[in-house]
Formats: structure tokens, sequence, C-alpha cells
């Protein structure tokens, strides 16, 4: 199969391909998703086939308003339309009671359903034209760490897919917070590109499931499946080293060696001479951060590099999402040096 590059021109060419059963790479403002039409099983199948995504990991609806949530959810509760006034289009994917319509191969036998409304005009103009909820994964190989651009998608998705529309980098760089409103409790799933203190401002308590702190204890189930598995990662394996960034800087240098890499803040970019070095974004700035990770995790792929450091951010705003992506990266291996940064 040959993978075309559409632009923001080909609404009706990209929406063909949805309703015609097909793959496409579209834009989101958080990462590039690989969308299919949501209510069509084979095509939801081709999704996990392309991905190389275990069985068991349930796709979420993207859906262009809130209005469309009644058709694909019951027992709707008002938080949902609570958060949907206030963050939607935007990073934040909620998940709800699903209706029959659902196919199971969404939601992999789930009685929930992850729902998002995307915050890219472009995308929102395809689900629009095609008429059909979107089921979208992130647009990488399973495993990767998610694309941020069109060609990072095209690195991964090369020949699986029937095309890619280039709608530019992507403004966040993170996926999209997940929050379950199933429970009495709403409940943080994945931090993601909206912070968790928006949605405490929002809805007042919000719990935080294990799972997003620390690995899981072996035989446990996480809440969201894609939780357990080793994400995000590059070819060599990371080290997360927390704390002061200046004391994180100074464990790293005496740590590296000649092929070691270095994701780190913009203020330590000169800080590792000889290794490779890819900065993030300044240590106060977990929003620019967010933005360059994942671009940092691939970068030292197709180099030299065997073993590789990151300072991590500490958990305020989008630190949360930035810290998590880097933890999942390295499998949870972590060197604690205390009190967090900058
Ligand atoms: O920003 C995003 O959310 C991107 C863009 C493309 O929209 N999508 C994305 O999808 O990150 P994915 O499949 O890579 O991550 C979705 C996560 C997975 O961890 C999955 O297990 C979880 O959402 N999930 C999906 N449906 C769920 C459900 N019913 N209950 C709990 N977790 C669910
Ligand atoms: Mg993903």
């Amino acid at each position: 199969m040959k993978t075309r590059l559409l632009t923001k021109l080909d609404i009706e060419a990209a929406a063909a391909i949805l309703r015609g059963g097909g793959l496409l790479g579209i834009p989101t403002e958080t990462v590039y998703g690989l969308g299919a039409d949501g209510l069509n099983t084979p095509a939801v199948r081709r999704i996990f086939e392309a991905k190389g995504r275990p069985q068991d990991n349930p796709l979420i609806l993207h859906i262009p308003e809130a209005s469309w949530l009644e058709r694909y959810c019951r027992n709707i509760p008002a938080a949902a339309y609570t958060l949907a006034e206030r963050f939607w289009p935007g990073p934040l994917t909620m998940i709800l009671r699903r209706r029959e319509n659902v196919p199971n191969a969404v939601t992999c036998g789930l009685n929930t359903v992850g729902m998002r409304c995307p915050a890219h005009p472009v995308t929102l103009e395809i689900i629009r034209a095609a008429g059909t909820p979107v089921a979208a994964p992130s647009g990488n190989r399973s495993g990767r760490p998610s694309p941020t651009c069109a060609a990072h998608m095209l690195e991964d998705m090369d020949g699986r897919i029937d095309a890619i529309v280039d709608g530019g980098s992507c403004g966040v760089g993170v996926e999209s917070t997940i929050i379950d409103l199933t429970s009495s409790v709403p409940r943080l799933l994945r931090p993601g590109g909206l912070p968790l203190e928006a949605l405490r401002e929002a809805l007042g308590e919000v719990a935080v499931d294990r799972a997003v702190l620390s690995p899981l204890p072996a035989g446990e189930k996480p809440k969201a499946p894609g939780m357990k598995y080793r994400h995000y990662a590059p070819k060599a394996p990371v080290t997360v080293v927390t704390g002061k960034s200046r004391r994180t800087a100074r464990y790293i240098r005496k740590k590296m060696g000649e092929h070691t890499g270095v994701i780190c803040f913009d203020e330590f970019a000169g800080a590792f001479p000889g290794c490779a070095v890819e900065a993030i974004g300044a240590a106060a700035d977990p929003a620019e951060q967010a933005r360059r990770v994942f671009d940092a995790l691939r970068a030292f792929d197709g180099t030299d590099v065997t073993e590789i450091f990151a300072q991590c951010p500490g958990d305020a705003g989008l630190g949360l999402a930035v810290a998590n992506r880097l933890k999942k990266a390295a499998g949870f291996q972590v060197v604690d040096l205390g009190e967090a940064a900058p």
C-alpha cells in the first residue's frame, strides 16, 4: 500500500478514506492519531494491525462537538458537560458508559468508552465531513514515542495506512488527559495536555490513579489498559533522574560516557560535552517540555547512543504529563535525588 500525504485542503478525500473503511493519519493538538470509522468493526481492527497494538487496549472515539456524546454514551453525568463546556475542543478524554452501538472492537469489550473532541480545525472538519465518530489511537507503532508531526508518523506508518493529513506540528505535544467519570469520584487515568489542576478547579475532588505515578505491582490490572505497556521507548534504555535540576545535571555528568545521550533542560544544554544532547525547554517551562519530549525520545534512534539519561520536571501543571512520559519511556527506571525540579 502506498501511503499518500494529504494537505488541509483535502478534506473530502480524507473523509472518503474514513467512509470507505480506510486508515487515515490525522493531526490533533496533542499528537497525530491513526483514525478509522469508529462504527466500522473491520476498519477498527485494521488500526490494531497497522500499529501492532495489543488486542486488550481500547481506542478512544473522536467527535466534533459535545452534542454527539448522547449518540454513543448513556448515563452521562453532569460533570461531563461541565468539562466539555470548559475544555472542549481540547486535550481531554472522558471515560463514560457506552451505548450498544459502539463496537466491541473499539472498547475491547469494556462497558465504557473514551470520548474526545480534539482542538484541530482540519480534523474537526474531516470528522464532520465523514459523519462518523473517528476511533484513533496515537499514530505511532505500538511501544514507540507518539508522533508530533506528519514526518514522524510517516516514519512509523509508511506503507501501512492509506494517507496522512499534514496539519503541521502539534501544539501540545503530549496526549490528552484521561479522566474516568464512571466512578463516584472522578479519577485521572492518564496525565496529559490538560493539567490536573484545571480538572480540580472545575470539579473539586479528582483522584489520581496509581498507575500514573508508579509501575503497578505484578498482576494488578490498570484502569486504562494502555498504562501497563512499556511505552514511548527509544531504542536505547532510559534512566530518569528526578530532583533539583542542578543536582540531576551533576549526577548525569558523573555517569556519562562516550555513547551517552542526555535529555535536559535548556539551561544545561552545554553541560554535557561529548554527549548527544536533546534540550526540551527551560526547567520552569513544562508546556515547552511537553511539545518537545517525544521528539527528543525519537532523536537518539539511528545514532550510536547506547544509554540515555533524562532530567525530569516536577508534577505541577504539564510537568506531571512530561514526567509520566519520561518515566514510562524508562520503564520506571528512576534515580531519585530528592525534591523536584527546577
Ligand atoms: O491525545 C490523545 O488522546 C491521542 C490523540 C490521537 O487523540 N490519542 C491517544 O490514544 O493517545 P491512545 O490509544 O494512544 O491512548 C488512549 C489510552 C490508552 O491508554 C487506552 O488504554 C485508554 O486510553 N482507554 C481507551 N478507552 C478506555 C476505556 N474505556 N477505559 C479506560 N481507558 C481507556
Ligand atoms: Mg498511544
